[in-house]
């Protein structure tokens, strides 16, 4: 363990990176006794440390304690949780839900499983009447724990250009696996563009797809009911596995899938991330309930969180910021160069504002952003403030908005450069599936829609 001595020594260098907090952002929070208020938190309707959430939890310790302590195959299926899986099943318009522990160990278990199932109940005495074969077809900026899911279950797997259909649609063409199942998040955590729903769907269709979406960023946010992109499009299908996380919008932790009762009722049976671990704690399953009512009963949250985001955008946009994506309440806003975005993330954290920079190697060089999360509690005098700061950085030259908006002339482009980056990563990494080893990027072939 020679190596790790040298790992922690070294991160000795970058621990001011990875500073602790005195409390949650609300989006205010403190942070060595300092407020600030919080750009980058995913509580986007401030319903974590809502009043009526903490009494929800409060109902739920109350009445069974901290943990359940057991699998819910065994002694830990309360009622509780199948109502919930009723209530998330009802809000995505499919047949059955089925909770865990959390939203990354969902795109694990499920992801991992599914081409797996039938010869997991083999043992139970199943015998298939012919032999399938699966394929993924993937985004390549999918969520680590999608892309990881894939890779464990050991199916084939085929990685197309960010929301590139027509990429898609090849892929598909020339695959002769007998169950195809394309997968893609719904609203992408670093870029907040929205996938192409209607299109991917009628690909599935054409080519006998199931998808498979993770709307961790959807749910609770877009969409009438808050039900998340599915809803946002208007659409439904059986072929759709809508995945969630309950960490987000939902203020609590878990995740789930909703999907028809055949998917949902083999895999309570083959999947060993919901079979052989515990699940969230009772009073998170009471806090999310709870959180779903709130988003529909409580719509003045879902409006200020849009009226915060148009009103930033607007604000961007006459300061001559480039904005990667409007579509959703993360706004990713291009700097380019990465010295100049973590001096500004500097600049805003000295002006107590929390912002995530995004550089390299999470982007490709010179693609730096500073990634602003819009919530329904930021105040007008907030943005104001934190506008103000943003122009201040322009006017002392600190980043270059015009710059960074004329040397990149459109989102394909910044897909590009992008995809050129990753392959120079996969092309010096020995393993064929790295969190870098995307090959390509290209234009989203979508086009907006009204929330
Ligand atoms: C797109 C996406 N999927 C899954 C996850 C994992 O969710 P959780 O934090 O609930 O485990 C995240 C978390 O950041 C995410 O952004």
């Amino acid at each position: 363990m020679r190596e790790f001595k040298e790992l922690h020594a070294w991160m000795e260098t970058i621990r001011d990176r990875f500073s602790s907090v005195d409390s949650l952002p609300e989006p205010a929070f403190t942070r060595d006794g300092r407020q600030l208020i919080s750009f980058s938190t995913n509580n986007y309707l401030g319903l974590a440390t809502s009043p009526r959430l903490i009494r929800a939890a409060r109902r739920g310790l109350e009445k069974y304690g901290v943990g359940n302590c057991e699998s819910r195959l065994l002694g830990g299926d309360l009622a509780i949780y199948r109502d919930l899986e009723s209530k998330l099943a009802q809000l995505k318009g499919k047949d059955s839900a089925m909770l865990f522990a959390t939203g990354y160990l969902t795109n694990l278990g499920v992801l991992s499983t599914l081409p797996s199932s039938a010869v997991t109940v083999r043992f139970y005495g199943f015998r298939s009447t012919r032999r399938y074969r699966y394929a993924y077809f993937t985004d390549e900026l999918n969520h680590i724990s999608i892309r990881e899911g894939i890779r464990m279950s050991g199916a084939e797997k085929a990685v197309y250009r960010h929301c590139d259909m027509n990429h898609l649609e090849s892929q598909l063409k020339s695959s002769d696996a007998t169950t195809k199942i394309i997968v893609t998040d719904g609203v992408f955590s670093q870029d907040g563009d929205i996938a192409p729903l209607p299109e991917m769907l009628d690909l599935a269709d054409r080519y006998d797809a199931m998808v498979y979406v993770d709307d961790a960023h959807g749910t609770g946010v877009l969409g009438p009911n808050g039900a998340g992109t599915t809803e946002y499009f208007g659409v439904k299908s059986p072929r759709l596995i809508c995945m969630g996380t309950l960490s987000k919008a939902y203020g609590a932790i878990g995740g789930f899938i909703a999907a028809e009762s055949w998917v949902v009722e083999v895999l309570r049976l083959t999947c060993s991330a919901y079979g052989f671990t515990s699940t969230l704690p009772p009073d998170q399953a009471f806090a999310v309930s709870e959180a779903i009512d709130m988003v529909c009963d409580e719509p003045e949250r879902r409006e200020r969180l849009w009226a915060n985001q148009r009103y930033f955008l607007q604000a961007m946009d006459d300061l001559g910021f480039r904005l990667l994506s409007r579509a959703t309440p993360i706004v990713p806003v291009l700097i380019g160069n990465e010295s100049e975005c973590l001096q500004a993330s500097r600049r805003l954290d000295e002006a107590g504002f929390h912002v995530d920079a995004i550089v390299f190697p999470a982007v490709p060089r010179n693609q730096s952003r500073l990634r602003f999360s819009m919530n329904s509690n930021h105040t007008k005098k907030q943005i104001d403030r934190l506008v103000d700061v943003m122009a201040e950085l322009v006017s002392s030259k600190t980043v270059d908005a015009i710059g960074a908006k004329t040397s990149i002339r459109a989102a394909s482009d910044v897909a590009a450069i992008r995809r050129q980056e990753l392959s120079k990563i996969a092309c010096s990494r020995a393993s064929s599936d790295s969190h870098f080893t995307s090959p390509q990027i290209a234009r989203p072939s979508h086009r907006s829609r009204p929330r």
